[in-house]
């Protein structure tokens, strides 16, 4: 008995692991409960005789988000935050806005897919693969043009235009999580030792220093 609990232990173990994606939902929808102390993996839902409508509704996406920004570009994401409807539904959205020659820097959503249509201006896009290939994959996309980063991987966006850019994306997750690679590298609290970073960026200390006052 003991045995077997153990090897049903390992494989969900490794299906956890293999599968980073939201689970499917096992009712009509589990709108969360905001001031619910229970802690599990999404939110706790609101009784369904008091869900209503602004549960599953969110405005504003209509207006540009600030990209007077290092990077020039800013991210406003609709997800299971700002939505409390999409509590295990495993879905979210977020509009791009991109100052000319802007970017999105290199980051990957460690629980998502995401789908990207352009729907003003021009961006380069890409993702690499991950080892031992580390594949660049990109292309420039204009107006109307659609493109998927697939879940996990590191991917960035650049407005190649004079103008302003505008993207809407889809992701497959009520939370996608975003982990941008300069600031997790380099911006981490503490910071990650500098000799530990020079080994792995085969690079002198001071540059390392450097990179670490920027995040
Ligand atoms: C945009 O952000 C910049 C920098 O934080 C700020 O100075 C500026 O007032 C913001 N603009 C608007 C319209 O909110």
């Amino acid at each position: 008995m003991a045995k077997l609990m153990v090897l049903v232990g390992v494989f969900a173990l490794s299906f956890c692991v293999a599968m980073a994606a939201d689970q499917s939902a096992l009712q009509d929808f589990c709108v969360a409960e905001s001031n619910s102390q229970v802690l599990l993996n999404g939110l706790a839902c609101k009784k369904a005789s008091s869900v209503e409508a602004s549960d599953f509704s969110f405005s504003g996406l209509h207006i540009a988000g600030n990209t007077s920004n290092a990077v020039g570009s800013r991210v406003t994401l609709v997800s299971a935050t700002q939505i409390p409807g999409l509590n295990t539904l495993g879905i979210s959205l977020a509009r791009i806005d991109y100052a000319p020659w802007g970017i999105n820097p290199p980051h990957a959503h460690p629980r998502a897919t995401e789908i990207l249509t352009v729907i003003e201006g021009s961006l380069e896009v890409g993702f690499v693969t991950s080892n031992p290939d580390n594949r660049l994959i990109s292309k420039i996309l204009n107006k109307g043009d659609v493109f998927v980063f697939p879940i996990g991987l590191i991917h960035y966006q650049k407005n190649v235009g004079n103008g302003n850019a505008m993207a809407i994306a889809g992701l497959s997750s009520q939370n996608p999580g975003v982990i941008t690679i300069a600031n997790a590298v380099f911006g981490s609290k503490p910071d990650i030792s500098t000799d530990i970073l020079v080994r792995a960026f085969q690079v002198d200390k001071n540059i390392i220093s450097e990179m670490q006052s920027k995040f």
